[in-house]
């Protein structure tokens, strides 16, 4: 019986281990002159929670953008759970973005004349008209503690407040990974710690994070760290004691 149980948490463990995302040697040039990625490769575990750092211009937005979908890189690979990306055509993924991958941005990028729970839906809505977006996007919000603001417009929202409205948005289709881009640039340093406990909270549930910070304090967070210059990775480290909780 002890054996048994012993086997049960190593294969879990090897599932937990399992590489999400793995990354081979993507190059991104943009002109003849900007190589804005230079041979990246690394991979991504499931429930890691991957912190990018590096100097402005070093290339993480554009590796974010590859890692997600949303670009193409010049050459190279980005298989995500057993499919590699860069193969499938326009329309494919379009669908495996909406899927598998939510995204939170430095600007919120909320549409300012729907409300919070309007805007939750709309990511839903794309993927499936039919669904009952409003319970899961009323969910989400009570998620990231909002419940009681689903009415109000971002206008009527704290800046804080509007970061969570589209943690909820990039949470309504389930995704298993969470991709976020300076998701604390706008934010003054308490409210970006509320932030950072509430992506806490959501690694701890078992979702994978990529996130991208120039914020040392914001760089404590997650797992694993890597640096970027001059779109190569320059130093890549997972946390001795990682700070995942407030
Ligand atoms: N759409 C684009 N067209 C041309 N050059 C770009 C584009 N996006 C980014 N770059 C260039 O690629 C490099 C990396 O940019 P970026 O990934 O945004 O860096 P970071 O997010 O680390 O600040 C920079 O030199 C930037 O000017
Ligand atoms: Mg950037």
């Amino acid at each position: 019986m002890k054996k048994a149980i012993e086997w049960a948490n190593e294969a879990k463990r090897a599932v937990e281990q399992r590489p999400i995302i793995t990354v081979h040697d993507v190059v991104k040039k943009y002109s003849e002159s900007v190589f804005a990625l230079n041979g990246v490769s690394l991979n991504v575990k499931k429930g890691d929670w991957l912190t990018i750092v590096g100097p402005s211009g070093s290339g993480k937005t554009t590796l974010m953008n590859m890692l997600g979908g949303l670009d193409r890189p010049t050459s190279g690979s980005l298989v995500v759970d057993g499919t590699d990306i860069t193969k499938l055509n326009e329309q494919e993924l379009t669908k495996f973005r909406r899927e598998r991958f939510g995204y939170i941005f430095q600007q919120f990028h909320l549409v300012p004349y729907l409300s919070a729970l309007e805007n939750a839906m709309l990511a839903q809505y794309f993927k499936n008209k039919k669904s009952n977006g409003q319970d899961n996007a009323a969910k989400a919000l009570e998620t990231v503690g909002l419940g009681h603001r689903l009415g109000h417009v971002p206008g009527q929202l704290s800046g804080g407040e509007q970061q969570r409205v589209a943690i909820a948005r990039a949470l309504v289709n389930k995704p298993e990974i969470l991709f976020a881009d300076e998701p604390t640039g706008n934010l003054d340093q308490k409210t970006g710690m509320e932030i950072m406990g509430l992506l806490a909270k959501l690694n701890a549930e078992g979702r994978t994070i990529v996130m991208i910070t120039h914020d040392e304090k914001i760089a404590q967070f997650g797992s694993r760290m890597i640096k970027m210059v001059d779109g190569k990775v320059v130093k890549e480290w997972r946390k001795v004691s990682p700070l995942r909780g407030l």
